[in-house]
C-alpha cells in the first residue's frame, strides 16, 4: 500500500503508521453498523423492522456526537493529547449514522419524493432532524487538511463551532420526536449541557476537582429542570413532582444521577492526572 493511501486509512496517524487507539475507535464505531446489518439479515428485529432501523440508527448518531463533544474536554482534564486523532473519526462516524437514518426513512416513505419534501418542511421536528443533518453535511466535507486550506484556520474554526449546534438540534429533534418516555434523550441532553459546561470550565478555570465537579452539579441540575419541564408542559404531571421523583430509587435512577456520576467521574481524572505527574512538568 502505498504511503498516501496508508495515511487515509481509519486506522492509521497521518505518518501512515498503525495507531491501536484510531483501530480500537473505528472497530467500536463500527460495531453498531455491524450489529443492525445482523439484526436486519437475521430476522431479529420486531414487524416494524424499518422503524426499528430508524430509530437505533438515531440513537447511535447521536451518542456518538455527543460522544465526540466529550474529547476536548477530556483531553483538557487527563493531558492524554493522543485523543485528538479520534474527534474526527467521531465526528464522521455521526454523519454516517445520521445519513443511514435518513436514508432508510427515505425507504420507508418509499422514495416518495415529493411527501418526503413536504414533511421535512412542514413537520418541525423533521425539518430541525433536516437543519442538524445539512450542518454535519457541512462539517464532514470540510473535516480535512483541504477544508482547512479553502476556508483558512479562523472561519474553518467558525464553521466546526457548529458541532455545538447540531448537537443541539439532534437532542432537540429526540425531544420533540419522543412520545411519552424522554430518559435517553433527557440523558443525551445532559451529558450535552456536561459536555458544554466543561469548555466553559476549561476557558475560565483550572482543570482540578472542584471547579469541574461545580460544572457537573450544575449540568446535573439542569437535566432535572429540562426533564420536569418537559414532562411538565407536556403532561399534566406537576413540575415538583418530577423533580421530587429524582430521589425515589425505587424503579430507576433518574437522568440527572447519570449526567452528575460521568462529570464527577471526569473531575475525578483530574485528581489522578495531578498526582500522576510531577512538580515540574506541571509548572512546566
Ligand atoms: C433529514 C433529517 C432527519 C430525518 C428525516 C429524521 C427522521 C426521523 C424519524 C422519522 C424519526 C422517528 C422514528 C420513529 O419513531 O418512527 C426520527 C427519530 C430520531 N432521530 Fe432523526 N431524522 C433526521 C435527522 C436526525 C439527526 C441529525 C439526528 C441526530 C444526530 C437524529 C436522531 C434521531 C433520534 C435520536 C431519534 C429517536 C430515536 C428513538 O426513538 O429511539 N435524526 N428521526
Amino acid at each position: 500500500m502505498s504511503s498516501t493511501i496508508a495515511a487515509w486509512m481509519p486506522w492509521t496517524d497521518r505518518a501512515g503508521r498503525l495507531s491501536w487507539l484510531k483501530l480500537a475507535f473505528f472497530v467500536g464505531l463500527a460495531a453498531p453498523a455491524v450489529w443492525m446489518f445482523c439484526e436486519w439479515r437475521f430476522d431479529w428485529l420486531s414487524p416494524r423492522p424499518r422503524t426499528d432501523l430508524i430509530r437505533e440508527s438515531g440513537d447511535w448518531a447521536l451518542r456518538i456526537l455527543v460522544a465526540s463533544l466529550a474529547v476536548t474536554p477530556l483531553r483538557f482534564v487527563t493531558k492524554f493529547n493522543k485523543l485528538i486523532l479520534v474527534r474526527r473519526a467521531l465526528g464522521l462516524a455521526a454523519l454516517f449514522y445520521t445519513l443511514g437514518h435518513v436514508a432508510l426513512w427515505c425507504v420507508d416513505e418509499n422514495y416518495e419524493w415529493a411527501t418526503i419534501f413536504w414533511e421535512m418542511m412542514l413537520r418541525m421536528f423533521l425539518t430541525v432532524g433536516l437543519v442538524s443533518t445539512l450542518m454535519l453535511v457541512i462539517l464532514g466535507a470540510t473535516s480535512n487538511d483541504w477544508g482547512i486550506k479553502k476556508l483558512g484556520a479562523k472561519n474553518w474554526n467558525r464553521v466546526h463551532a457548529w458541532t455545538y449546534a447540531a448537537t443541539g438540534l439532534g437532542v432537540l429533534h429526540y425531544f420533540m420526536e419522543s412520545k411519552l418516555d424522554v430518559t435517553e434523550a433527557v440523558v443525551l441532553g445532559g451529558l450535552f449541557m456536561l459536555a458544554m459546561a466543561f469548555r466553559v470550565a476549561r476557558k475560565w478555570l483550572q482543570p482540578r476537582f472542584f471547579p469541574l465537579a461545580g460544572a457537573a452539579v450544575v449540568s446535573a441540575l439542569l437535566t432535572a429542570g429540562v426533564e420536569a419541564f418537559y414532562y411538565g408542559a407536556s403532561t399534566r404531571v406537576s413540575v415538583s413532582r418530577v423533580l421530587w421523583a429524582n430521589l425515589d430509587f425505587t424503579y430507576s435512577i433518574r437522568p440527572a444521577w447519570w449526567v452528575l456520576a460521568v462529570g464527577i467521574a471526569v473531575a475525578l481524572l483530574s485528581i489522578f492526572r495531578a498526582r500522576a505527574t510531577p512538580n515540574a512538568a506541571r509548572k512546566r
